[in-house]
């Protein structure tokens, strides 16, 4: 039976298995789906033996996303523009394939839950500007959204994706994130505010449009303070859960042969 797994660290939180589990035994797929520890000084080592090992794939995440990039022989161009996988795939001649599925799983996520969403009814504005910032701008834009806004506590973060991603973006300080919401129709929290045991993220939301949708990468609670505020506000808003569930499709398919669906089972497995 194919073998396939998710490499971090630590790794005990993570949904992955629960999830890949489920679908194994939804769909009656003979295969297996493991959390797998690795410190990053190990992580050449051990992708180098995995394929050896009888897998065919791998998820990845904290601390081994943007490291994996090195270390695959082959990358796509979504994940180059990204600047990290969370996606591998053990080719039968050994070489590693590695992609970027979470761009992919935010706007999956979103078409699901709010269908008549239009990427180019309005200006974007992502607020935060880290690694999942990067896929979430990356989808966005090829989505087709015209102009996008991005704002992070640290500026030159917000500076370096402008850089990299082009003419689309404009940067906020992030003094200024009220303003920035004013006439945007897609809001996305890309920042780790709002999580369990860390501060909301508090955003003056005066300036927002109750025609905007709103959404937030954070998941656990998947009400957070901000999307209640949005919400409040008469807003149509996504949670999370989605993006996570979605980004992991793509791969679940490569290494199992069945595109699973992402349905309110697969939510309420996710959430156990
Ligand atoms: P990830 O890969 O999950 O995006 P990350 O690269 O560490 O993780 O980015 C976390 C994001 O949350 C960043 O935008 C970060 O802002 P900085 O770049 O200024 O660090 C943001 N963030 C985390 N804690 C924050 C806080 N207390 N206030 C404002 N922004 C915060």
């Amino acid at each position: 039976a194919p073998l396939a797994g998710v490499i971090g660290m630590p790794i005990t939180h993570s949904r992955s298995p629960r999830l890949h589990g489920y679908w194994l035994d939804r769909y009656g797929l003979a295969g297996h789906y493991v959390p797998i520890p690795v410190m990053p000084e190990h992580l050449a080592e051990v992708l180098r033996n995995m394929p050896r090992m009888g897998f065919v794939g791998a998820n990845v995440t904290i601390p081994h996303k943007e490291a994996v990039l090195t270390l695959a022989d082959t990358v796509t161009d979504r994940a180059a523009l990204i600047g990290a996988a969370n996606t591998l795939i053990f080719r039968p001649d050994g070489k590693i394939h590695a992609d970027n599925t979470d761009g992919y799983g935010f706007i999956a996520n979103l078409r699901q839950n709010a269908p008549d969403w239009q990427p180019d009814r309005g200006p974007a504005a992502v607020i935060g500007a880290g690694g999942a910032a990067r896929a979430v701008v990356a989808s966005l834009l090829d989505s087709g959204v015209r102009e996008l806004r991005i704002t992070n506590r640290t500026r030159l973060r917000a500076e370096q994706i402008k850089a990299e991603f082009g003419a689309r973006l404009v940067v906020y300080d992030w003094a200024q994130v009220g303003n920035m919401l004013d006439g945007a129709a897609t809001v996305v929290n890309a920042t780790s505010l709002g999580m369990q045991g860390k501060q909301p993220l508090r955003v003056p939301m005066d300036a927002l449009s109750p025609d905007a949708l709103v959404t937030d990468l954070v998941y656990t609670p998947l009400m957070t303070p901000f999307l209640t505020e949005a919400q409040a506000r008469g807003c149509r808003i996504v949670d999370g859960l989605g993006m996570l569930l979605h980004q992991a499709a793509p791969g679940f398919e490569r290494w199992f042969g069945h595109r699973p669906e992402v349905d309110d089972d697969t939510r309420r497995i996710a959430l156990e």
